[in-house]
């Protein structure tokens, strides 16, 4: 019998036909049961040619309506955050580590309330990351928080110790060079707003700069 451990997208990512084969594909993904309450999957957006990947949690209520990846609050921020730090949006390829939104719901009708991913579900959807690294081959990746540091560096990833530094790992057999920072939500929720959102501007200059 199938337990939980065999949770992985694995067996439903291409081999081959690019990153529109890929999103095809994903929207058929049955690898753990986050597809299940979801509206529809929501993978990453942007060009193959990006030079900076942006790797975010999972995608959010407005993100599983519209199946795009921030497009709600936090993607307003994010994209504000961005243009301060003099980053192109034509040059980021923008995702998350779990395409599906997880969520609770008290009752049928009532507001979804985001829920974080575990680590068996970050691990069942990272094939689809690695599948998009390796296509898009970025020259940077910005970590948007813990989940995405997770799911990228491992779990002994802790934000605050490495945030707005450029990292260089080995991810997927490929050396790739990451900044990290807080998650746009993060700062949304920060009792200091403003200074939390001074903080991602200066971590995403600090990836601009690295570029
Ligand atoms: N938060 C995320 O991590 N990703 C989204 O796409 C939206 C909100
Ligand atoms: Fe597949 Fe990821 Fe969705 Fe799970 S969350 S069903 S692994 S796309």
């Amino acid at each position: 019998m199938a337990t939980e451990d065999d949770y992985t997208a694995q067996p439903f990512v291409p081999d081959h036909g690019g990153l529109a084969a890929l999103r095809e594909a994903a929207a058929g993904c049955r690898g753990c049961p986050l597809h299940r309450n979801a509206t529809q999957t929501v993978f990453g957006a942007g060009k193959a040619t990006a030079r900076v990947m942006l790797v975010g949690e999972q995608p959010g209520d407005q993100e599983d309506r519209q199946g795009r990846p921030f497009v709600g609050p936090a993607g307003k921020l994010l994209d504000r955050a961005l243009a301060e730090a003099g980053m192109d949006p034509a040059d980021t390829y923008v995702t998350n580590a779990v395409k599906h939104f997880k969520f609770t719901q008290a009752e049928p009708r009532k507001r979804r309330i985001h829920k974080a991913p575990t680590l068996r579900e970050m691990t069942a959807c990272g094939p689809w990351l690695a599948a998009e690294l390796a296509l898009v081959e970025p020259e940077l990746i910005v970590v948007l928080g813990a989940t995405a540091g997770k799911a990228l560096l491992g779990s002994s990833f802790r934000v605050t110790e490495v945030r707005g530094t450029v990292l260089e790992r080995e991810i997927h057999g490929r050396p790739e060079r990451l900044v990290p920072t807080v998650h746009p939500s993060a700062v949304l929720r920060a009792e200091d707003r403003e200074g939390a959102y001074r903080g991602l501007v200066s971590d995403l200059k600090t990836a601009a700069q690295a570029l």
